[in-house]
């Protein structure tokens, strides 16, 4: 079969120094792309090196992190298509510390293409696992679909960060996200984890959030993230800044709490704060 996993050479695992996170939810508009850019920044702000991978067609990723289209010449769709190395694809962003495969409109077209591949599921781990591009940690923004690009993350991945809005429906579409990271575990990478669930746009004022905060609590436990994103305006605006928010600015209650979450996040990987 062609498609199943790469048996793993002991020494090339042993050197292997980079984590692997999908930032997934097929739901769309749940804060994805925002928790992936800030939380990345974020983590550059305290010394790690991060490589984000835009895996989304719409590109929001590349562009909340300032690259224009003109910026995007090898993108995430050479490098599943095979027309690139991930390290070809690779740019550095302004801030330091901080990476970036961009992505296109084409990437739609990967999602058909991919599917008479070799190794269709495998595009993205290979590619990871072939260029070992030193960063601490890769976060990979995923579309709002459980199609082949998020398949490809989670096959791809250590471990899969769940952002969840604080909206009626949110658990419903959780656990059909979760059946997947099951599904996923089961055929394709056993060693994939739930590393945690962020409940974003947070509302105070909404007694919904609440519900759905102490809902997800009940249902998963200490795998929800004590930090919550607030729904926060400052957020909304960076992107057409083309700035995290975190960067944007970083006082603002919204930053504070991607502050936060990147601390929370090292904690529970067990990594410490200072390099
Ligand atoms: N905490 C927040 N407060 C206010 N607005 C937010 C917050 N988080 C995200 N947004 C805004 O909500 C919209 C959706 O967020 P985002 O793009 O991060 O979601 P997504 O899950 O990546 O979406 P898609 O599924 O389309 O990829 C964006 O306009 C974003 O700026
Ligand atoms: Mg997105």
């Amino acid at each position: 079969m062609s498609d199943m996993p790469t048996t793993t050479v002991p020494e090339l695992a042993a050197t292997k120094h980079h984590r692997v996170y999908a930032i997934a939810n097929q739901k769309g508009g749940v804060g994805k792309t925002t928790t992936t850019i800030n939380l990345a920044t974020a983590l550059a702000a305290v010394g790690k090196s991060v490589l984000v991978i835009d895996l989304d067609p719409q590109g929001n990723a590349s562009t909340g992190l300032g690259f224009d289209q003109s910026d995007r010449t090898i993108t995430a769709y050479d490098v599943l298509s095979g027309s690139a190395t991930l390290r070809q694809a690779i740019r550095h962003s302004p801030i330091p510390g901080l990476d970036l495969v961009t992505s296109t409109v084409d990437l739609l077209g990967a999602e058909i293409e991919l599917i008479d591949m070799e190794r269709r599921s495998y595009r993205v781990r290979d590619a990871v696992e072939a260029a070992d591009t030193g960063h601490d940690f890769i976060l990979i923004d995923c579309p709002p679909a459980l199609g082949l690009l998020t398949l490809n993350a989670l096959a791809a991945a250590d471990a899969v960060l769940v952002p969840l809005q604080c909206e009626f429906f949110a658990l419903e579409g959780l656990s059909q996200l979760l059946r997947t990271v099951d599904r996923v575990k089961r055929s394709f990478n056993p060693d994939l984890e739930l590393t945690g669930v962020v409940l974003t746009m947070f509302d105070k004022r909404n007694n919904l959030s609440e519900q759905v905060a102490a809902d997800a609590r009940g249902h998963l436990g200490d795998k929800v993230y004590d930090t919550i994103i607030p729904r926060n305006v400052r957020i909304s605006e960076a992107p057409s800044h083309g700035k995290p928010a975190v960067l944007y600015d970083h006082r603002c209650a919204g930053s504070r709490a991607y502050m936060a979450l990147a601390k929370e996040f090292l904690r529970r990987e067990s990594v410490p704060l200072a390099a």
